[in-house]
């Protein structure tokens, strides 16, 4: 027999993490990220937008509006945490169907709320966005920065992570809310990746296009900055499923959680995006001239030190080629 030691006061048993919206893009590679961590992840998601093919754990089809089957599948074993991303995230439809944005992200989010609290389960990690930020006083963006959203989409993230602070404090969760920029790329095992229907997203966008001899529009090249194209912080989305494991890991060992901005704090312009796909694909991409897209504010990137201080992050995809390249190989063969 084989004798396995332990350190005082060590788990014994394993962790097991409900993930809401656990088929969509993000929430698909931070599943992955947790069980490669040794971490036992179930998955929770109506399947609206998401695919089956990405979940390969434990699977439970639902509605997170659904308070008494969610409460059901937390009381089902002991959970020591979610990951909640199950929203609805496309900026215009918000603006003409603004309901349907504050029906799913917030009160799905209490509904979550409430089941966690009727089942005992205390740690959270909230999927919120820079869309909270609104157009940015100055770069980069910090998250003391005020917030004033400028679509129902950001209304609806700040008024979820506004309810959490006061759960947090009042509540006794710990709680977590991770502030996305442009999350982009494909796990580099090929298994999972970006498909979005429909696609607005500038990467999968120009990648589809260079592989099609389509050609791709560019929304605007009169903002003020270097080229005259907006500036994104595109963070590559396995980067960002570590700093979800981080966050719920750190809140194991005992941090109460708080905001984060999750970008590497590096911008990229619309045309060096659309350079670094002609780069990696080696295929030339046709670019169109369009007017500017309702709602993009100029530049947007984070300041993060927050994130790699407290949760000892750094990002393994800090070139946008290196992120481009992954969506490449997702794109030549995506899986679903
Ligand atoms: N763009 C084009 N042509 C296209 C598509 C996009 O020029 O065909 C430009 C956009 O105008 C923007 C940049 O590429 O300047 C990036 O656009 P994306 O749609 O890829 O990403 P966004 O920055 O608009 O969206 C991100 C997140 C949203 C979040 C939003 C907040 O994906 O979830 O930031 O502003 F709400």
């Amino acid at each position: 027999m084989v004798l396995i030691p332990t350190l005082p006061g060590a788990r014994m048993s394993q962790r097991t993490v409900l993930i809401t919206g656990g088929a969509g893009y993000i929430g698909s590679h931070c599943a992955q990220t947790l069980q490669a961590a040794g971490i036992e992840t179930v998955v929770y998601d109506d399947l609206s937008t998401g695919y089956r093919a990405a979940v390969d754990c434990e699977f439970v089809e639902g509605d997170i509006r659904d308070r008494d089957k969610l409460t059901k599948v937390l009381r089902s074993r002991p959970f020591d945490g979610v990951l909640h991303f199950a929203a609805k995230l496309l900026v215009g439809e918000s603006v003409t169907h603004p309901l349907r944005y504050y029906d799913t992200n917030v009160a799905g989010t209490t509904s979550l709320l409430q089941a966690m609290k009727a089942a005992d389960v205390g740690v959270l990690v909230f999927s919120s966005t820079c869309a909270i930020y609104g157009n940015p006083d100055y770069l980069p963006l910090d998250e003391d920065h005020p917030t004033r959203p400028v679509s129902p989409y950001g209304v609806s993230k700040l008024m979820v992570e506004q309810i959490l602070d006061a759960c947090r404090e009042r509540e006794d969760f710990k709680i977590t809310s991770l502030r996305y920029f442009n999350a982009a790329g494909a796990d580099p095992t090929g298994k999972l990746g970006e498909s979005h229907d429909p696609e607005t997203h500038l990467i999968p966008l120009a990648l589809n296009a260079a592989k099609r001899g389509d050609s791709l529009r560019v929304f605007g090249r009169d903002y003020p900055t270097p080229d005259g194209t907006c500036v994104r912080d595109y963070i590559h989305v396995s980067d960002l499923a570590e700093a979800h494991r981080a966050a719920i890991e750190t809140m194991w060992a005992g941090a109460p959680g708080r905001a984060y901005n999750c970008g590497t704090g590096k911008g990229a312009s619309v045309l060096e995006v659309l350079d670094a796909v002609e780069r990696v694909t080696g295929l030339p991409l046709k670019r169109i001239d369009a007017s500017r897209r309702d709602g993009d504010p100029a530049g947007l990137y984070a300041k993060a030190d927050r994130l790699r201080a407290d949760l000892n992050w750094t990002p393994k995809y800090e070139e946008i080629d290196a992120i481009v390249e992954t969506a490449w190989q997702w794109a030549q063969a995506p899986r679903y």
